[in-house]
């Protein structure tokens, strides 16, 4: 296979994409294997992928200094033009038409909830502000308006809510201490200097002022989890640091509660895994082991549950082909492009889909409508089983709304077969809460994520059982097909009384005609 230049390639390029790849390799412990040169496979096989050719390295042109403490992206911005431009644009509406899953802020759309794009979603978490209104992301620049604009529920937990989405955080977190998770949203947004209340993640949350090196800002949060991994950030490398600049926000977290229920803490529950093997079964062990993590009451069942929130780096870094390969999340979502006579990271982080998979094509030497066919195909596949399992799950809450009436009504459920549908039910809620919630639906790890949706539908078919048999046996005809009575869940929803969205709903793409 002939190995092809990228876009707007020079042909001078001395350095090469290759030496970027050499990743993780200060982890002993980790079996990974460095990156295949190129396509580990014949010419005309699946994947082709060249590394040889990959453009270099962007290089970045300084013009003065950017002092100490700087947090206003515009004064970094005097600086380094090129780059702020770009970051400002993730502000703009995306181009339409180009992803078939993620539409958050297209050009002339409606923004999407995914409660309407999943309806089974508005049942499972009904009881809570998720249940409400929990819509798809969109470009970086809005992270706050954002929260502000939504149900007011979303940042109950506080000052802790902040965390993913202000260049403040970390200050804030060190002068306050606990106060900043427990205090409320509000009082602590108010402590962040007037013009900056609205400013999502800035230069500084991923740079270092002196030399714009890539730091980690968020010690505090990942910081503290990487330890629990046993990682020695002093060795991380330099394409290590392209992922974890994202994995500071892009990660599931709990919110421990007090017991009057403030929040305590921002906390990633990655105890128990390894590096590039942060498991679903080790994040479900840690939220269900600890009370406190309780966060919230599901109205159906009357379970106090834990939650999953976009793990886009746990879902990918557990062994991913790309992962593997030692490819970063900045490979994808920042590619390098030109402006002008130079050549910079693309700091309009977005859906590579958006951008013509130009991304791709650093590595890649397919057509952008084959690499755009392999994402469709995985994510069709992924989303099939990702609303089969789910429907399946909110099946088995609704039995257990069953069983509490009947025993309520004063009948004796076998305790045993109930404790035993439960245990398998929150498997189950939390490994559709976690694909639900891991926003490239599938395609950052497509066979992990096929295998956590059939584990998933597994665990819901053995509660399912188990409860038509506590049910039975107690005299209760349960019918072969459950109403899920889904308007009551997606309709009137929250304080803006939001009502379903019928043209929003994705259906699933191999479903029986
Ligand atoms: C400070 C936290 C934070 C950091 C750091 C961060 N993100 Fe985000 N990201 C968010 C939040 C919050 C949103 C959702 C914003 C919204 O919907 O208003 C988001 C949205 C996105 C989106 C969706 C954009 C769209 O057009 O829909 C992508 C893609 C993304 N981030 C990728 C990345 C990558 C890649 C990195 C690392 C280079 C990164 N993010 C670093 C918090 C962060
Ligand atoms: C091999 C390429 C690749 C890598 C590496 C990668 N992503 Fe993605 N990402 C994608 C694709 C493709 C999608 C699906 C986009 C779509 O459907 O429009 C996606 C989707 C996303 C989205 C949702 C985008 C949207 O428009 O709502 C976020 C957020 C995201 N990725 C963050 C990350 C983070 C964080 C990492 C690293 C932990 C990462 N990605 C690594 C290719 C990649
Ligand atoms: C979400 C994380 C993130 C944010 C926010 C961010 N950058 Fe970057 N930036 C990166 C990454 C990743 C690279 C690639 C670094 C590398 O591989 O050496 C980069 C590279 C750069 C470079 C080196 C040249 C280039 O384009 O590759 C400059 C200069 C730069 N960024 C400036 C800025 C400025 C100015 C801002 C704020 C307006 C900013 N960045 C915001 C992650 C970020
Ligand atoms: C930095 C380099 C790099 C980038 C960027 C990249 N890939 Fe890959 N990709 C690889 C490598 C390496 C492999 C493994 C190839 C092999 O083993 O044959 C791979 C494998 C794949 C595979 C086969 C997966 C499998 O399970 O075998 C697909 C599909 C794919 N990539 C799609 C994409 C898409 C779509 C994008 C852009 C969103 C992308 N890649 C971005 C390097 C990259």
């Amino acid at each position: 296979m002939a190995c092809k230049k990228g876009k707007n390639e020079p042909d001078n390029e001395p350095k090469s994409r290759k030496s970027d790849l050499k990743s993780h390799q200060s982890f002993p412990d980790n079996s990974r294997k460095t990156p295949r040169k190129k396509a580990g496979r014949k010419s005309g096989s699946f994947s082709k992928v060249c590394y040889g050719c990959a453009p270099k390295k962007a290089e970045s042109v300084k013009t003065a200094e950017i002092a100490d403490g700087t947090i206003d992206p515009a004064q970094w911005g005097k600086v380094y033009p090129v780059e702020y431009d770009l970051w400002k644009k993730t502000g703009e509406p995306t181009p339409a038409g180009k992803s078939r899953y993620k539409r958050g802020y297209d050009v002339g759309e409606e923004r999407p909830d995914k409660l309407d794009e999943y309806p089974f979603l508005a049942l499972l978490y009904n009881g809570w502000a998720f249940g409400s209104e929990y819509k798809e992301p969109r470009g970086h620049l809005h992270m706050i308006q954002d929260q502000l604009d939504v149900d007011p529920g979303r940042y109950k937990a506080g000052g802790s809510c902040l965390t993913c989405k202000t260049p403040y955080a970390p200050l804030l977190q060190k002068e306050m201490g606990k106060n900043y998770f427990s205090m409320e949203y509000k009082e602590v947004l108010s402590k962040i200097p007037k013009e900056h209340q609205t400013l999502g993640v800035a230069c500084i949350d991923c740079h270092n002022n002196k030399d714009m090196s890539l730091r980690i800002s968020r010690g505090f949060t990942l910081g503290k989890a990487l330890d629990k991994l046993g990682v020695d950030q002093s060795k991380l490398t330099h394409q290590d640091k392209r992922t974890l600049v994202c994995a500071q926000c892009h990660v599931t977290y709990n919110i421990p509660k007090d017991a009057e229920m403030k929040s305590t803490d921002v906390v990633f529950p990655w105890d128990g895994s390894k590096w590039g093997n942060i498991t679903i079964e080790n994040i479900i062990k840690k939220v269900r082991s600890n009370p406190e993590n309780g966060e919230w009451t599901q109205s159906v069942t009357g379970f106090k549950l834990g939650f999953v929130r976009h793990p886009e780096f746990e879902l990918f870094s557990n062994n991913s082909v790309h992962w593997q390969a030692g490819v970063a999340c900045s490979d994808c979502h920042m590619p390098y492009t030109k402006v002008g006579s130079r050549k910079v990271s693309d700091h309009r982080i977005m859906s590579p889909l958006k951008n013509d998979l130009k991304a791709c094509q650093q590595c890649h030497t397919e057509s952008p409508e084959w690499l755009r066919s392999q994402i469709f195909a995985i994510q069709d596949r992924s989303m099939s089983q990702f609303i089969r399992s789910g429907y399946s799950t909110a099946t088995v809450a609704k039995l257990f709304e069953m069983a509490n009436k009947a025993q309520a009504a004063g009948k004796q459920i076998d305790k045993e077969l109930y404790a035993q549908a439960k245990n398998h039910y929150e498997e189950a809620f939390y490994r559709v809460a976690f694909i639900g919630a891991e926003n490239s639906t599938g395609f950052h790890n497509p066979s992990e994520a096929m295998r956590i949706l059939s584990d998933a539908g597994n665990h819901a078919g053995k509660a399912e059982a188990l409860l038509r048999q506590a049910l039975t046996k107690v005299g209760v005809t349960v019918p072969i097909k459950i109403d899920l009575e889904l308007t009551k869940y997606t309709n009137n929803r929250g304080t803006k009384k939001l009502m379903f969205k019928p043209k929003h709903e994705i259906k699933d793409p191999y479903a029986e005609k």
